[in-house]
């Protein structure tokens, strides 16, 4: 395997009596799209500005593409781009202006600025837009262009920290398959966020953090496998079956509701093994069962059964 383009030791941030990140050991690999998880103040944003030596750690350290970013700040500048919770933009000026100044900022020679510009503008589908100022565009488009504007010097590691917090669920798409894009590029990158459903899509590794500790760290497929003991399944039923098998099922540890689709009921929490008891169970009521589906566990699954665990050690 290639060696990390991040890896951290005992990465720590206190702030007075909060220790906002604690012990952070982790490695990130060339060409991931990392998630970082976690709920807000579970220690993302500290973790980032660390990383970017926005901020110094209170202990343990932190290198980047070889780099140390508390020493090494301009150079490690050069090659990552940062996309801020709350990206700042200039709202008076056009997106072609923004984006322009960044470029000029990061030292795109000026021979290269307008290709350059002109290119983002399309692949971020602004380009209908670019000479409109940016206070007249929707969050989304703001979002695009604040994204447009972090790969303006074509960095090899991208921080993206909580990239679809404020948008819509179509804007929140377009910005994923953005993000995927530019990952495809052959791009690090490492997405903060509380969003499982976005992790899910996205990221080919996550990592869990809760109170500034990493808690659980896979392939989101990984993390659902080992975390998720209570499985749901989905039973499809002859039409009109659906009372009877809820009523079959009140006296078992489990909670049944009516499914998405007609005629189908959801079991949920169910230990694995009890999956042919409840088949025993629907067909002692002479309930007709088409299809037994198990649901694949989620990075929901995985969030409930740690913040069960926590509150079960508090
Ligand atoms: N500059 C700061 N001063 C004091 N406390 C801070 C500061 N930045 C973050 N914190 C605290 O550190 C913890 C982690 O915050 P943060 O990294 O922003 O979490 P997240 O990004 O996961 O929401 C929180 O308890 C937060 O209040
Ligand atoms: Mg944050």
């Amino acid at each position: 395997m290639a060696d990390p383009i991040i890896v951290t030791e005992g990465l720590t941030r206190r702030f007075g009596d909060t220790v906002a990140v604690d012990g952070l050991a982790l490695e990130v690999y060339p060409g991931e799209v990392f998630g970082f998880l976690g709920h807000n103040g579970a220690g993302k944003t500290t973790t980032v500005r660390l990383l970017n030596g926005v901020l110094t750690p209170s202990d343990g350290h932190a290198r980047i593409l070889g780099l140390d970013p508390m020493t090494d700040g301009p150079a490690l500048r050069r090659l990552t781009g940062v996309l801020t919770e709350t990206p700042s933009l200039d709202e008076r000026l056009t997106a072609r202006v923004n984006l322009s100044i960044y470029a000029d900022l990061y030292g795109v020679s000026k021979t290269e600025v307008k290709r350059r510009v002109d290119q983002l503008l399309a692949a971020f589908d602004l380009t209908e837009r670019a000479d409109d100022k940016v206070g007249e565009y929707s969050k989304g488009m703001k979002q695009r262009l604040a994204l447009a504007r972090t790969v303006i010097h074509q960095p090899t590691l991208l921080f993206l920290d909580e990239p679809t917090a404020a948008l819509d669920p179509v804007a929140a798409r377009q910005v994923h398959a953005m993000i995927l894009s530019t990952a495809r590029e052959g791009r690090t990158v490492f997405i903060n966020t509380h969003n499982l459903v976005e992790a899910q899509r996205m990221c080919d590794r996550v990592g869990v953090m809760e109170h500034g500790r990493l808690v659980a760290l896979g392939t989101p497929h990984e993390l659902a496998r080992s975390l998720a003991r209570n499985v749901s399944v989905e039973f499809e039923l002859a039409p009109g079956s659906a009372e009877q098998a809820m009523t079959a099922l009140q006296a078992m540890p489990v909670q049944v509701s009516a499914g998405q689709r007609n005629g189908t009921v959801l079991v949920s929490g169910a230990e694995r093994e009890a999956i042919p008891d409840l088949i025993d169970r629907l067909v002692s009521a002479h309930v007709r069962i088409y299809q037994v589906t198990p649901q694949e566990p989620t990075l929901e699954d995985v969030y409930f059964a740690l913040h069960s665990d926590a509150e079960v050690k508090q």
